[in-house]
């Protein structure tokens, strides 16, 4: 289920302002890659290229490629919203639907398909995707209670149960615990690393104890200057990312020198 990702000379443009500029990286299955780097230098801009999210925002676009184990998203006839779907994203905000229950914020990925689903398939996703991500216990006896009826922490993983229902290839993450505390982070955090055994992972994360702990590969992102467009200045196994940097840039950047 999980697949690989091949980013080729992308190029990120909101109108005629060039975010992100001449991105190359391979992004291995079943793997947590954390992207980090200071404010503005583009991470959520690349993240969201990887599913296509950016199109919703009106003049942005990409060149170059994101290739999928082989396949291009940016391929002529490609449905963004197919790409979505097998790519899920997770926001930094939790953001359930205010008006559903628990139960139905798992399933709303779900319930856009035409096809309508029996009741018994239906409760399988709900405790299967809620076992997921580590929710199952702490909710199973209030399903139909609101979804925003729970804790801040519970809430994003109720966010991760609803990206997983649809069974996603891989999980993007745009600072999925920086509105949660030290307790419901560390939760995301046991999460993430069991998700991976089954998905391919991409974090974006300004904490970078956090993408030491959780990640396989990080990928260091800065801008050259003021106005110039971000790009990726180091991608390398964590370990060596924290330990013995390649670059100047990014041992200046762990090393608190600054961002
Ligand atoms: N929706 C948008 N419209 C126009 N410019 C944007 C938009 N989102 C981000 N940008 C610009 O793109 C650059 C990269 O932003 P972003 O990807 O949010 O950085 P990061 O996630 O690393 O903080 C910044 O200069 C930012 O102002
Ligand atoms: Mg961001």
């Amino acid at each position: 289920m999980a697949k690989s990702i091949d980013v080729k000379d992308l190029d990120i443009y909101y109108g005629d302002f060039l975010a992100v500029q001449g991105v190359n990286v391979h992004i291995k299955a079943r793997s947590v890659t954390a992207f980090i780097g200071p404010s503005g230098c583009g991470k959520s801009t690349v993240l969201r290229s990887l599913n296509r999210m950016h199109e919703v925002i009106p003049g942005a676009r990409v060149e170059g490629k994101v290739v999928v184990d082989g396949q291009s998203l940016y391929g002529a006839g490609v449905d963004p919203v197919a790409v979505r779907r097998q790519i899920g994203m997770v926001f930094q905000r939790p953001n359930p639907f205010p008006t559903m229950s628990i139960y139905e914020n798992v399933l709303a990925g779900n319930r856009l398909n035409a096809r309508k689903m029996k009741k018994s398939e239906a409760d399988t996703i709900v405790e299967k995707s809620l076992r997921g991500a580590n929710l199952w216990n702490e909710v199973k006896d209030r399903l139909s209670k609101p979804g925003m009826g729970l804790s801040g922490g519970q809430q994003q993983r109720l966010c991760i149960a609803r990206a997983i229902a649809v069974e996603p290839e891989v999980l993007l993450m745009d600072e999925p615990c920086s509105a949660l505390d030290p307790i419901s982070t560390s939760a995301v955090e046991d999460l993430i690393h069991e998700l991976k055994s089954d998905y391919t992972i991409v974090i974006v994360t300004h904490n970078m104890q956090q993408a030491a702990r959780v990640s396989d590969d990080t990928g260091f992102f800065n801008l050259k200057a003021v106005g110039e467009p971000g790009h990726l200045v180091e991608f390398n196994p964590t370990t060596k990312v924290f330990s013995n940097p390649e670059e100047p840039a990014t041992e200046a950047y762990i090393s608190g020198r600054f961002g």
